[in-house]
């Protein structure tokens, strides 16, 4: 039996003091635009400053990663896509991971609920890419406010002008350039620091296994060669300066103004930038909206939600774990919390977080925090916990599938283990589930916006719920909402046809955009919208 704590009483002044020394934050990008390497710098230079005197050796920073998959295979979970914690000038940093690649999938754009800001990490090579197009729209769509990274700026790679007005045309905001390079793509020099003009050669420090050094430099008293490369810096950034305007707290918490920075992460360039952008800009965690009441202020007795669900991916571990963001008051581990949605207090005796290197057991946490509720079986993305004054916090968007796959029990014994555990992994979130009459209950349709999902859902149907299951993949490739009081909803029609969710939704799927288009022609009365947040 867990042993229950009474929760203590929050020292408003002390909750007002963690909170404001926090920052949490994603990094969004293409994959391979740098961000594990990035994640590894801002870990290299936080850990720096937390054990002064330590030399970190390339050995070290892979060993940093090796041991996350260590965890990951021990425990079958992946923890690296949870949430790294890092301590750079007093601030705790909360790295919230969007997983990519192979992994994309919704969670990708729901971790995005947890966050206060946003790193956008752009190749300098490659501008703009899909992905990263993607998730700036979730981004936008909740008004996160954005700090735009330029990475590789130490290979050849497009100019730096032209990537700025990229920024502008792409993003809707105002790109402001913080720092400005030494040199164009390619010929990586140094920084200058608009705000604080200065001029910073940079050089890296073996191989990039340490922290770049930084030294402030003076372009009049330089040779003319490299005096030119500072002199044509200082032109170009007053040429932004001059059309942008200068940075301002405001337009950037409203995300009208995205602060930009040149890097090369693989040699630490510009990241300790970073690191003091995020310090002394980024925004710490604020009182969050709430569904029931004004929003929720950081004093108030504990409350956060669960913003993503990771169970069953290795059949020989039941792990169960739930991330919930912490919105206000402190955590203790063991105190009991309410459920708002079912109303069921329980225990949270197994409480762990992702800190530097290794997972471990959380005692105490502050808003901003990330914390792993270990066997919380019952917990559901989009559940909001609370201590004392109940609340209920907006619930995550879905997002539209462009996946889609019916589901079969390979045996139809089993379709009492299939009918449960599609039911399971719904509330789980773990994919969307759409039914029709036509189709029936034994053939629900599978909807996800990234192919792990399927991969999970048939693997966990298979081993946890006993039931292995075929999927047939459909065509179709993008969803749409039928909106209230649609009239002459028809059950299918030419390229898609119409399906429902469990919370109601009538979803349209199409197999391309012309598709839409002809819907729209034939079936006048039927108004689609977006799914969730427009992307
Ligand atoms: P991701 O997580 O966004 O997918 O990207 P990741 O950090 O894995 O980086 C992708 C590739 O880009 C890696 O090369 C990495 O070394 C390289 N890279 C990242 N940042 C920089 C940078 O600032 N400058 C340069 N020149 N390269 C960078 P790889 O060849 O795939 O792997 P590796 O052999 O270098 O480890």
């Amino acid at each position: 039996m867990p042993v229950l704590t009474e929760s203590l009483p929050t020292d408003p002044a002390a909750v007002r003091r963690e909170a404001s020394r926090r920052r949490t934050f994603a990094v969004i990008s293409h994959p391979d635009a740098g961000k594990s390497t990035l994640t590894e710098a801002l870990a290299l230079l936080a850990r720096a400053i937390q054990d002064a005197g330590v030399t970190h050796g390339k050995s070290s920073r892979h060993a940093t990663v090796s041991d996350w998959m260590g965890i990951e295979q021990e425990r079958g979970i992946s923890i690296s896509s949870a949430a790294l914690q890092l301590t750079y000038r007093d601030t705790i940093l909360n790295v919230v991971d969007t997983p990519g690649h192979a992994d994309f999938s919704e969670d990708t754009y729901r971790v995005l609920a947890a966050v206060d800001s946003a790193v956008m990490l752009i190749d300098a090579a490659k501008g703009f890419e899909p992905q990263t197009v993607k998730l700036l729209a979730v981004c936008k769509a909740r008004n996160i406010p954005i700090i735009t990274v330029i990475n590789k700026w130490d290979r050849p790679g497009l100019d730096a002008l032209g990537l700025i007005d990229d920024i502008g045309e792409r993003t809707g905001m105002t790109p402001v350039p913080l720092t400005w390079p030494a040199g164009i793509a390619g010929d990586f020099h140094g920084l200058l620091d608009i705000p604080g003009k200065r001029a910073f050669r940079l050089e890296a420090v073996d191989g990039g296994a340490q922290a770049a050094t930084e030294t402030e430099v003076r372009p009049a008293e330089l040779d003319p060669i490299e005096a030119a490369r500072w002199v044509e810096a200082e032109e170009e950034a007053g040429l932004v300066e001059s059309s942008n305007g200068a940075f301002d707290t405001a337009e950037f918490a409203a995300a009208r103004q995205t602060p930009v920075l040149f890097a090369a992460a693989a040699k630490n360039f510009g990241v300790s930038q970073l690191l003091d952008t995020l310090v002394d800009l980024g925004p710490a965690p604020s009182p969050r909206e709430t569904l029931t009441d004004e929003p929720r202020p950081l004093e108030s007795p504990f409350s956060g939600f669960v913003f993503k669900v990771q169970a069953g991916q290795d059949s020989s571990h039941r792990d169960h774990i739930a991330y919930l963001r912490i919105c206000s008051g402190s955590f203790e581990r063991g105190m009991v919390i309410t459920n708002q949605r079912t109303g069921k207090p329980f225990a949270t005796k197994y409480a762990h977080r992702v800190l530097g290197r290794s997972r471990e057991v959380v005692d105490t946490a502050w808003p901003g925090d990330v914390v792993g509720l270990v066997n919380a079986t019952s917990l559901r993305v989009g559940d909001s916990l609370f201590a004392e004054e109940p609340v209920r916090f907006p619930d995550i968007p879905r997002f539209s599938p462009e996946l889609f796959a019916v589901a079969r029990a390979k045996d139809p014994g089993r379709y009492k283990q299939f009918r449960r555990g599609i039911e399971q992994l719904e509330h789980e979130g773990v994919v969307q589930v759409l039914r029709s009459d036509l189709r029936g209950d034994q053939a629900p349709v599978l909807a996800a916006v990234g192919a792990l999902q399927f991969e999970v859902a048939a693997q966990r149907l298979g081993t946890e719920f006993n039931a292995p299951t075929s999927l047939d993949h459909l065509t179709y490739t993008l969803a749409m909402a039928v909106a209230p009081g649609s009239t002459g909803v028809p059950e299918t029609f030419r390229g898609g046809e119409i399906l429902r969710r469990a919370d109601g939704e009538v979803i349209a799927v199409f197999g391309d955009k012309w598709k839409v288009g002809h819907f729209r022609k034939d079936y006048p009365g039927v108004v689609l919208e977006p799914i969730g947040a427009a992307i």
